[in-house]
This record gives structure tokens, C-alpha cells and sequence, in this order.
């Protein structure tokens, strides 16, 4: 049984899923550094928690620049006096058909998505090596698992996410680190505001099997458990959060003449 208070960075926090993230592991009793390039964003979420009563502190970070990730952790451990947790939810997406795809685009997504998540875990790991223990959560996607509509760079960038993670899994589970990675479906967020059209919204809400998008706290509670300890034998696996969206394939209504669904 950990004796020590645990501690989390989660990056990208100042905001969205990454703020529910943050706010639940508060909750379940983890210091927490909200790591954000967002500054003031990041500072009013670590004081919004420490209001509350939470060990919170607020770290500004672009995870594309390999300086500014270590002096991430390096400020977290100053703070918490160890690392236990990190969760790589930073991210940016945007929406071009493949033939269109600019590519400082593609560039741009790549960095945020693939390498800052690449730097995180290992910045991370190099700290947690010393301890021989550590939770690494990656944020990917559904659509790094099922292609969709002008999700080129986004989509390749989290499918990119999913086989890191595999990686980590194999490299740090012998040093006590395990590495696993969550899948969200669409989740309200300033995200998705920006990119869904009301079409996409449509088709979302037809093609996912709960008819509905997910709600933040949604993503927060798989990536607790993942970052808990009652996880410690889940290594390299990527768990899909979407109302069944990624397990889905044709339905009563695709298939003439098919019996009504039950109930
Ligand atoms: N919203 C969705 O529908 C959805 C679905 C699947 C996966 N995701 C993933 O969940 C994660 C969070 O998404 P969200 O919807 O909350 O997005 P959001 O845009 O609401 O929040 C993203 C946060 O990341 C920060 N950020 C962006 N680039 C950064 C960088 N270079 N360095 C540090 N911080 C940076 C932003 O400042 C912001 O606070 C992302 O990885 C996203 O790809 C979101």
C-alpha cells in the first residue's frame, strides 16, 4: 500500500477533458500540476482546486519544446517532491480532406499530438525510473482507430498515439512503469466546438450506439483507474470511451428486412 500522497501532471489542463482530468484525480486525493501553454488558464484551474482544498500547482508548457518538458517535471517534483502520474492529454486537431492537407498543418498536429506526448512520457519516465513505479496515460482518439472524414493529420497523429503507448508498455513495464493510452469519442469541449460541424454532430449521434456524445467526466474516470493502482497489471492497452462508437459495424436500419432491435 503507497503510504506518500501521489502525484499527476496532466498536460493540457487548463481546459476541456484535461481540466476534468486534473479536477479528478483532486479528488481522488493526487496532487495535481495543471500543465498548460495556456498560463493563465493553467493558474486559475490550480487555484480554482487549491480553493477547494486540493494540492494543485500551475505549470505553463508547451509539450512541443523538450526544455520546457523537463522543467515540467522537474518544477512538478519541486512541488510534489516525486512524480507518480502522467497524463498526455494536450492536443490539437482541425479538419482537411487528404488532398487538401497543408502541411504546416499536418506539421503543426504532428508536434502536439505525437512528439509532445513522445517527450512527456519520456521526460516523465526518466523521473519515475528512479522510483520504479509510474502511471503514463496518453490521450488518443477514436479517430485513431477508425478513419473519418478530414481527420488526415489528426487521426494519423492518435492512431500514432495508441502504437507509442504500445511501446512505453514494453520499454518501462520492466522498469515498474506501465503505459496505456485512452480513446475518447466526441465530447463537448472547445475541441469539438471548433471542429464539428452540425453534420458531424448527426452522424455522431446516428453512428454511435448510445446516440449521445461523451461528457468529460466520462474521460476523467477511465483515466483514473488506469492511473490508480488497482490497475497495475493493464500495460499497453488503449481503452475506447465512446458509447461504443469504435466497436460498431452495421445496424438494424443498414439491413433490409433485419428484425427490430429487442426491448
Ligand atoms: N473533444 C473531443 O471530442 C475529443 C475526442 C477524442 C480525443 N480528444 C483528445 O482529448 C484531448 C483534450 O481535448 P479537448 O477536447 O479537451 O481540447 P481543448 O482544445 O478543449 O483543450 C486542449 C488543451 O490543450 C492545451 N494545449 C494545446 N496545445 C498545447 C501545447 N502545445 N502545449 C501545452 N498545452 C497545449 C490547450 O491550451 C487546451 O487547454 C486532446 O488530446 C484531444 O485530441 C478530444
Amino acid at each position: 500500500m503507497t503510504q506518500h500522497v501521489r502525484s499527476a501532471i496532466v498536460t493540457g489542463a487548463a481546459a476541456g477533458i484535461g481540466l476534468a482530468i486534473a479536477q479528478r484525480l483532486a479528488r481522488a486525493g493526487i496532487a495535481v500540476a495543471i500543465a498548460d501553454r495556456d498560463r493563465a488558464g493553467a493558474a486559475a484551474a490550480a487555484a480554482a482546486l487549491a480553493a477547494d482544498g486540493h494540492r494543485a500547482c500551475a505549470i505553463g508548457v508547451d509539450v512541443t519544446s523538450p526544455a520546457e518538458v523537463e522543467a515540467m517535471v522537474a518544477q512538478t517534483i519541486a512541488a510534489f517532491g516525486r512524480l507518480d502520474i502522467l497524463v498526455s492529454n494536450a492536443g490539437i486537431a482541425g479538419v482537411h480532406g487528404f488532398l487538401d492537407q497543408p502541411l504546416d498543418h499536418w506539421n503543426a498536429v504532428l508536434a502536439v499530438n505525437l512528439t509532445g506526448v513522445m517527450l512527456c512520457g519520456q521526460a516523465a519516465a526518466r523521473a519515475m525510473v528512479r522510483q520504479s513505479s509510474g502511471r503514463i496515460v496518453n490521450i488518443a482518439s477514436i479517430s485513431g482507430i477508425r478513419a473519418g472524414i478530414g481527420r488526415t493529420a489528426y487521426g494519423t497523429s492518435k492512431a500514432a498515439v495508441i502504437h507509442l503507448t504500445r511501446q512505453m508498455a514494453l520499454e518501462l513495464g520492466p522498469l515498474g512503469i506501465t503505459a496505456n493510452a485512452v480513446a475518447p469519442g466526441p465530447v463537448d469541449t472547445a475541441m469539438a466546438q471548433a471542429v464539428h460541424t452540425a453534420e458531424t454532430r448527426a452522424a455522431y449521434a446516428r453512428l454511435i450506439p448510445m446516440h449521445r456524445y461523451g461528457r468529460p467526466d466520462e474521460i476523467a474516470a477511465a483515466v483514473l483507474f488506469l492511473a490508480s493502482e488497482e490497475a497495475s497489471y493493464v500495460n499497453g492497452q488503449t481503452l475506447c470511451v465512446d458509447g461504443g462508437f469504435a466497436a460498431a459495424g452495421i445496424v438494424a436500419s443498414d439491413v433490409a428486412g433485419s428484425p427490430p432491435p429487442a426491448g
